[in-house]
C-alpha cells in the first residue's frame, strides 16, 4: 500500500479505506484484511484525527464506537409518514390481494417483489449529497425519535454512500434487527447478571435502538437490512432496480428480494420461505409482496393505515416435531424439582432447541407424554420453548408414560409435594448438593452480595471441591486454597478475597435476599428490611408480626420464622455477622427525597432501556409514589417498557388508566 504522506490525503484516504473495509465485511461477509489490520488501520486515522482536529467529521469510520453520552432524543416529523402494512396469514388472502391489485389496475399487467418481512424495529434515514444527515424511529408513524447517534455504530449501515448516482436527497427505510447469534449471547450475559431477559430479537433491538448509551449500542451488535426507498428523485421507476442501486450503494439489501412476474410464483415463493426461513440468521415473521411499479403504486394508492399496493404474508407460530431422549429432574437452590425434557436437537426459529421445561407434574400428566415420544415444541415469538403437544400416532409400542420422581435424583431423600401447590420439593436442605451450590450461586450474584470473581462455574468448582458448603464458608476463604483450584492463579485468587472484602458494605436488605429464605425475592427483601432494620429483630420476628408488615402476606411470614428457626441457618447468619456483614439499615437520608408523585401508585411493566426495573421502583418511591404489583381500578398510572404483556395492557386499557413510557415518567419527576 502507498500509504500518503500529506497527513490531510490520508485522513481522507484512511476514511475511505475503512468504510470500504467495513463495507466488505458487514455487509457483503467477504472481508478482505484482518480484524487485525483493520484495527491498526483505525488506530492511525485516531491518531491523525487528534493531531488535526479541523479534519473532524462526524461521519467518519472512527465515530462508529459510540459515546456514552448520547443524551435524551429529540423528536422530529417523518417527512413521509411510516405507515405499516395489511397483513394476512394465508396463501388465499396473498391471492385475493392479487386479484385485487389486478383489477385496480384493470387488467394492466403487473409485477411483484417478493421479501422478507424483517421482525426488528423500523428505521428512517435521510441521506443528503451521499451522507447519512438523520435516523429516525417510527414513533407513532407520523413522528419518531432521532436517534442517529445509535445508528452511526451499525457497521452495516453506510455512512459515506458508495458507488454513484444516488440522489442529492433521499429516504431510505429498512429494519434494525438483532442476529439471533448476537441476542443469544446478550441474553446470556444478561442471565449471568440477573437482569430481565430480552423476549425476542425484536424486543432486544428496539431496546438497544432506544438506549442513551451509545457505546452499549455499538457492543450489542444490531444489524440493518433495507426494503423501501423514497424521495423526489428516484433513479429509477420501479421498487426493484431503486432496491439494487440501494444495494450499489453500500446498503445491505437481502438477496432474497426477488420479481415475481406472476400468481403462481408469489405461491411458491411463500411455500418456499415458509421452511427455508429457519436457516437465516436473524428473525423474520413473514414475507412481503409489493407491486414493483412505482407509477402502479402510485394508481393503487394507500388506505388510512397502510398501502393497497403492499401485503404482508405472516408466517404461522413455529413449530418443530422432535422426539424425547429422557426427561431429567433437576434440583433447585430452593429444593424444588422441575422436570426438563431432553430433546434430539431441533432447529427452531434460528436456534437449536435440546431441552425445554416440562414444569412440573401435572403439565406432564395433562401433555400424557410417554417415554420416546415426538414431541411438538413451539417458540411463540419468545425465546423459551415450550412443548405443546404429543404426537400419539408416532409413539413407540409399548412405551411407558413418563413417571415423576418419588425421590431426590441428587441427594436420593423421598420428595414432599408443597400443599396447593404442583411443585414436588427435596427438603434435605443442608444436604444435597444442587441445593447448596445453588444458594452460594444465588448469594454471590450481582444483585445479592456481587461478589467480583465468583461466578457460576466457580461457585460449583468451591462446592465440588469442599470448600463451601454453605454460605459462611466463603468468608474463610483463603487465597493458597483458590489457587489450587483448576484455572485460578494467583491474581483470580486475589480477585475473590477483594470480592469477598467489597461485600462487607453491601446493604442490609441485599443481604437479607442473599440468604435464600424461601419466597423472599429482592422486593420483599426490601419491604422486610424496612420493617425489620437489624437482623436480630428480624431473627425474633413473629409470623403475626412480620404478617402485619404491608405486602407481607402470611405465606412469606411463615417462611421467614421457619428460615430463622432452623439453628443451622441461625449459625450461618451469625458467621455472616462475624465477618463482617451489613446486618442493620443504615440511617435513612432525606436526600433526593420529593413528594412530586404525591402518593400515585403505580404498576411498573415490561423491560426499560433507560433505568433498570428496580431503579424506577426506587425513583417512584423516593418521589412519594407508591409500587403496586398487579392493575386495579385504584392504580393511577402502568409504567411500561418494552414489552408490556398483552394482558396487562388490555386491562390497563379497559380500566383506562394512562400507559406512559420511561421518557414521559422521568418527566414528570423533571429529569428530562
Ligand atoms: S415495507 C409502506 N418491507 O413491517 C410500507 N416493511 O407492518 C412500508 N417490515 O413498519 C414498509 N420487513 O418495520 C416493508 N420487507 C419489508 C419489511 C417491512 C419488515 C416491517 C416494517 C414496517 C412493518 C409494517
Amino acid at each position: 500500500m502507498s500509504a500518503n504522506t500529506d497527513p490531510c490525503s490520508r485522513i481522507t484516504e484512511l476514511r475511505e479505506l475503512l468504510n470500504r473495509h467495513n463495507h466488505n465485511y458487514y455487509v457483503l461477509n467477504a472481508p478482505e484484511i484482518s480484524d487485525r489490520e483493520f484495527d491498526m488501520l483505525l488506530k492511525e486515522l485516531e491518531t491523525l484525527e487528534k493531531q488535526h482536529p479541523e479534519m473532524a467529521d462526524p461521519l467518519s469510520p472512527t465515530q462508529r464506537v459510540g459515546s456514552d453520552l448520547t443524551g435524551a432524543f429529540e423528536q422530529i416529523e417523518h417527512i413521509y409518514p411510516m405507515l405499516s402494512l395489511g397483513n394476512t396469514y394465508s396463501i388465499d388472502e396473498v391471492d385475493e390481494w392479487f386479484h385485487r391489485v389486478r383489477t385496480a389496475l384493470g387488467g394492466e399487467s403487473f409485477n411483484v417483489v417478493g421479501e422478507m418481512k424483517f421482525d426488528g424495529t423500523s428505521i428512517s434515514l435521510i441521506y443528503e449529497h451521499g451522507r447519512l444527515v438523520r435516523a429516525v424511529t417510527r414513533g407513532d408513524g407520523e413522528r419518531g425519535d432521532i436517534v442517529t447517534e445509535n445508528i452511526k455504530t451499525i457497521r452495516s449501515i453506510p455512512l459515506q454512500l458508495q458507488g454513484s448516482g444516488w440522489p442529492d436527497f433521499f429516504e431510505i427505510r429498512g429494519e434494525i434487527l438483532m442476529p439471533w447469534e448476537a441476542f443469544d449471547k446478550l441474553n446470556r450475559e444478561r442471565e449471568f447478571n440477573e437482569e430481565p431477559l430480552f423476549a425476542n430479537p425484536r424486543n432486544a433491538a428496539s431496546g438497544t435502538l432506544k438506549t442513551l448509551n451509545s457505546r452499549e449500542v455499538a457492543r450489542r451488535g444490531l444489524d440493518a437490512y433495507f426494503y423501501y426507498l423514497l424521495g423526489p428523485e428516484l433513479p429509477f421507476d420501479n421498487h426493484f432496480d431503486n432496491m439494487m442501486a440501494a444495494r450499489s450503494w453500500g446498503f445491505k439489501v437481502s438477496d432474497i428480494m426477488t420479481l415475481l412476474p406472476s400468481l403462481e410464483s408469489v405461491d411458491d415463493f411463500i411455500r418456499h420461505w415458509d421452511e427455508a426461513r429457519r436457516h437465516l440468521p436473524v428473525a423474520t415473521d413473514g414475507l412481503v409482496f409489493k407491486v414493483n411499479s412505482l407509477r402502479q403504486q402510485l394508481n393503487l394508492g394507500f388506505t388510512a393505515k397502510s398501502p393497497r399496493w403492499a401485503i404482508a404474508y405472516k408466517f404461522p407460530a413455529e413449530r418443530a416435531i422432535t422426539r424425547l431422549r429422557f426427561v431429567s429432574f433437576e434440583v433447585g437452590r430452593m429444593g424444588i424439582v422441575t422436570p426438563v425434557a431432553n430433546l434430539e436437537p431441533v432447529l427452531l426459529s434460528g436456534t437449536i432447541v435440546k431441552r425445554a421445561s416440562l414444569h412440573n407434574e401435572d403439565i406432564i400428566n395433562t401433555l400424557g407424554i410417554h417415554e420416546h415420544d415426538m414431541l411438538f415444541v413451539e417458540k411463540g415469538g419468545e425465546i423459551i420453548p415450550k412443548i405443546t403437544g404429543v404426537d400419539e400416532r408416532d409413539r413407540i409400542a409399548g412405551s411407558q408414560p413418563v413417571r415423576f420422581v418419588a425421590k431426590c435424583p441428587a441427594c436420593g431423600t423421598p420428595l414432599i409435594r408443597i400443599e396447593g401447590e404442583a411443585s414436588w420439593q427435596c427438603p434435605n436442605k443442608f444436604g444435597c448438593p444442587p441445593q447448596i451450590a445453588g444458594r452460594v450461586e444465588h448469594f454471590v450474584g450481582r444483585k445479592m452480595m456481587n461478589i467480583d470473581g465468583i461466578g457460576e462455574e466457580t461457585a460449583q468448582l468451591l462446592f465440588d471441591n469442599g470448600l463451601v458448603r454453605n454460605i459462611a464458608d466463603l468468608y474463610d476463604l483463603r487465597p493458597e486454597q483458590l489457587m489450587r483450584l483448576p484455572g485460578f492463579g494467583p491474581r483470580s485468587a486475589e480477585r475473590v478475597m477483594e470480592g469477598l472484602e467489597a461485600s462487607k458494605s453491601v446493604p442490609y436488605d441485599r443481604v437479607v435476599y442473599a440468604l435464600s429464605i424461601p419466597f423472599v425475592g429482592d422486593t420483599v427483601a426490601k419491604k422486610v428490611a424496612r420493617a425489620f432494620p437489624d437482623i436480630d429483630t428480624l431473627m425474633s420476628a413473629t409470623s403475626e408480626q412480620l404478617a402485619a408488615t404491608k405486602d407481607i402476606g402470611p405465606r412469606i411470614a411463615e417462611s421467614v420464622v421457619e428460615y430463622f428457626s432452623n439453628p443451622l441457618n441461625r449459625q450461618i447468619v451469625e458467621r455472616l455477622r462475624a465477618a463482617g456483614l451489613q446486618m442493620s439499615m443504615p440511617a435513612e437520608s432525606d436526600e433526593g427525597r420529593t413528594d412530586l408523585l404525591g402518593g400515585k401508585s403505580f404498576v411498573i411493566s415490561g423491560t426499560f432501556s433507560l433505568h433498570s426495573r428496580d431503579e424506577y421502583k426506587a425513583l417512584i418511591e423516593r418521589n412519594g409514589g407508591k409500587n403496586v404489583g398487579s392493575i386495579s381500578k385504584k392504580t393511577d398510572y402502568i409504567l411500561a417498557g418494552e414489552n408490556m404483556g398483552p394482558a396487562k395492557l388490555e386491562k390497563a386499557t379497559s380500566l383506562g388508566i394512562p400507559i406512559i413510557d420511561e421518557n414521559r415518567f422521568l418527566e414528570m419527576l423533571g429529569q428530562q
